[in-house]
């Protein structure tokens, strides 16, 4: 019986598991799925709802029950919570220090996991996060930890920043980034570590195109060998 092929991309927030997971998703013809989306907008719908970001069990209902749909477009994936755009509103760096917050709670990582589940579909997915090699697809065909030094990713946000003509302070962006890494590999529960069976990259001093042929020849690698 064939089988859904699963590629888990992990690492720390602003690696570019982004781009990546778009880029093999694409090439691939895979399923891609963002979990970080799905965190930022429960973030989101609970402030919405005037809950308190530790308010567990009110989150656990908020995750199981919110209306999320992701809706490919010609412009990138928009992302709805019933029939509120908030594909943009959920990027900030506050909508991300905000999830990595509800992200923390155990009983609402485990309310969100069929829901991350149900993205696995033939021929295969692309999953990006944090905890997708060690508790989401443990038996992912292809599990990469993306890396770089803080630093790095720091720069590379105020850069896309200020490009897309927004302000950008690279010491308050490198605190966030600090911050979120923090909390998302102190946590009891899932923390960010790399799956004992994943291929760390460090992509300080990689470009997205090297980053992105490393990845598609470890898929190509293990397809071969099925
Ligand atoms: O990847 P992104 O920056 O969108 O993720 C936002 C936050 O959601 C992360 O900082 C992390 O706390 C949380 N997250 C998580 N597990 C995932 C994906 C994201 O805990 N699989």
């Amino acid at each position: 019986m064939a089988k859904a092929f699963v590629v888990a991309v992990d690492g720390p927030g602003g690696v570019g598991k982004g781009e990546l997971t778009r880029r093999l998703a694409k090439a691939l013809d895979f399923e891609l799925l963002d979990s970080g989306a799905i965190y930022r907008v429960l973030a989101y719908a609970a402030r919405k709802a005037g809950l308190a970001l530790f308010d567990e069990d009110s989150l656990v209902q908020e995750a199981k029950f919110m209306n999320l749909t992701f809706e490919p477009t010609d412009a990138g994936v928009k992302v709805l919570l019933g029939d509120e755009d908030v594909t943009l509103a959920i990027r900030t760096e506050e909508a991300g220090v905000n999830a990595s917050k509800v992200a923390a709670l155990p009983k609402v990582r485990e309310a969100l996991l069929q829901r991350q589940r149900d993205f696995c579909v033939e021929p295969g997915l692309v999953a990006d996060g944090r905890d997708m090699g060690t508790v989401v697809f443990p038996k992912a065909e292809v599990k990469i930890f993306l890396d770089a030094s803080a630093e790095v990713r720091a720069k590379r946000r105020e850069l896309q920043l200020k490009a897309q003509g927004k302000v950008a302070d690279y010491d308050l962006i490198l605190s966030e980034i600090k911050e979120r890494d923090d909390r998302d590999r102190n946590r009891a529960v899932a923390p960010l570590v790399p799956a004992s069976d994943a291929v760390v990259i460090d992509s300080t001093d990689m470009s997205i195109e090297e980053v992105f042929n490393k990845a598609m020849s470890l898929v190509e690698e293990k397809r071969k060998g099925l």
